[in-house]
């Protein structure tokens, strides 16, 4: 099994920024990279305050949170992650920018440097084979907030080998999450049965069958969810939503996937959630306030 010491991050998202959390506080070395030098700061600034909180918390200590981010460092160029054991790629969900990534990464990471991607939706085997290395590529799907969040589902290819798999159950285990295997089908599974019923909820709105706080009242006293549907896609990102049915909808080729037009227009209008301070709510203000 291949030891690893140093962990790339490619994007400093929320989710990216995320993973390079986990990964500080496990004691690994971390990369992080971003398109721009301002938004690995903005990534690492979001770390730092994620690490205040769990340390006013009582979760770790103020000592603990100096000496991991103490091991993130930006990586400006992807030339900068060379030296890393494993890469674990969090742009944005498009399969083109994704393929763009791992192409260039093909060429300059050593041959024994493991790959993977934390993709919502998209065919692990596919953006494998854009790799010159099918083998040592896999999917570490992180769930949202990642410090928070116990799950991570495991996804290999056709040409995972076993090697790289069993790595990265390691991996995982070290990080004190646990995994969950995947097949490699659309989505996974959390998001084959979590995104459809978000797609719903926002067909419920753009119906006329609720209005955005009676939805996602009826959804957490009526179904016991802790998170309102639309709440809950608002901080997934509407982008991302907007992508992973994308490609339910063709993978799958069955008309229940289709995204709601709802979504669609939100995601035109630049509304994306959380992210943007606006999507089925406002957050510009003090309190979130519904937009429809
Ligand atoms: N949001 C979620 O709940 C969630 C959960 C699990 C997995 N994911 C997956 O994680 C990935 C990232 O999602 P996110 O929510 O963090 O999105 P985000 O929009 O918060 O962050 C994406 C980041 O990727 C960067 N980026 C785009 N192209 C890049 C490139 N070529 N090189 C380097 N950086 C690039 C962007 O600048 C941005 O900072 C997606 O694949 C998404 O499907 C998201």
């Amino acid at each position: 099994m291949k030891v690893l010491k140093k962990i790339g991050v490619i994007g400093a998202g929320q989710m990216g920024n995320g993973i390079a959390h986990v990964c500080a506080l496990a004691g690994y070395d971390v990369k992080l990279n971003d398109i721009s030098e301002d938004r690995i700061k903005t990534g690492l600034a979001n770390i730092n305050g994620n690490m205040q909180r769990q340390v006013s918390k009582a979760l770790i200590s103020e000592s603990d949170r100096q000496t991991a981010l103490n091991r993130i460092v930006p990586a400006v160029t992807f030339g900068d992650l060379t030296d890393c054991d494993l890469v674990i790629e969090s742009a944005s969900e498009k399969e083109d920018v994704k393929k763009k990534i791992f192409g260039e990464l093909s060429q300059i990471m050593p041959k024994d440097a493991l790959l993977a991607s934390n993709t919502s939706s998209i065919s692990i085997t596919r953006l494998g084979s854009s790799t010159d290395r099918p083998e040592k590529f896999i999917g570490i799907h992180f769930m949202n907030p990642v410090p928070l969040m116990e799950l991570v589902e495991l996804v290999r290819g056709i040409a995972t080998d076993e090697d790289t798999f069993e790595t990265s159950k390691e991996f995982v285990n070290r990080l004190q999450k646990t995994y969950a295997v995947a097949e490699d089908f659309p989505a996974f599974i959390v998001n084959r049965i979590l995104l459809p019923m978000i797609n719903e909820a926002i067909y419920t709105l753009y119906e006329g069958v609720g209005s955005v706080e009676a939805i996602d009242k009826a959804m957490k006293l009526g179904a016991n969810h802790p998170m309102g549907p639309l709440q809950l896609a608002d901080f997934i990102g509407l982008d991302t939503v907007l992508s992973v049915m994308q490609v339910l909808h063709e993978g799958l080729a069955d008309s229940k996937y289709r995204p709601c037009p709802l979504l669609v227009k939100y995601v035109e209008a630049g509304w994306l959630g959380r992210k943007t301070k606006r999507g089925f709510y406002d957050y510009r203000g003090e309190k979130p306030v519904p937009t429809r």
